[in-house]
């Protein structure tokens, strides 16, 4: 039979030329809308997570689609969940940090008092493609003096070197293109 591995890779779809040309968009609504996929990629970083990082003291979810698979992640640790938002959404003392995208520059933010000093992370997204977001998370987290576990994606995109960007941080992918 499929594995939960196959089941979810068979899931994503591409899409050519979004949101702009010569892009692929790799669309994870399919496994959002099948029970078994999202249950499955939840076991296969929870699995992760125990293994690798079981003093974890918070999941991080990064804007906008880390917030769909943290919260899942957070309830099964048993731990808190906390997000990086875009810039001017969160109320309140806030920490900052601009980072560089494809074209133009965006900043990215958590409340103070969402992360505290000596406190054990994982960071979440749905995707790694250069790396330029969970990058700008890390640093949020340095300010903090937060401590980085490290980072997981449902997807990850080999040829733009995301990974290398985060490093020493390590990244888990379930499916790498
Ligand atoms: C996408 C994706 C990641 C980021 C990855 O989000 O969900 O967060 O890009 O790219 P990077 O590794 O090159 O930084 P996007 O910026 O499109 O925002 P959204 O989640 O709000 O749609």
């Amino acid at each position: 039979g499929e594995s939960d591995l196959e089941l979810i890779t068979r899931l994503i779809r591409p899409f050519p030329d979004f949101p702009s040309k010569g892009i692929v968009f790799r669309d994870i609504c399919p496994v959002l809308k099948n029970p078994a996929a999202l249950a499955a990629v939840i076991d296969l970083f929870e699995q992760h997570v125990r293994q690798t990082h079981p003093l974890v003291d918070l999941v991080v979810g990064i804007d906008a689609r880390g917030f769909l698979f943290g919260p899942l992640l957070a309830q099964r640790l048993g731990v808190g969940f906390v997000m990086v938002r875009k810039k001017g959404k969160l109320p309140g003392p806030r920490v900052s940090v601009g980072y560089t995208l494809e074209y133009g520059t965006a900043e990215a933010e958590i409340q103070e008092d969402a992360v505290s000093a000596g406190q054990k992370v994982v960071l979440i997204d749905d995707l790694l493609a250069t790396g330029g977001t969970l990058f700008a998370a890390c640093e949020l987290m340095k300010q903090r003096r937060a401590d980085v576990l490290g980072c997981l994606v449902v997807v990850e995109l080999n040829d733009l070197s995301g990974a290398d960007k985060l490093k020493p941080h390590s990244v888990f992918s379930l499916v790498r293109y």
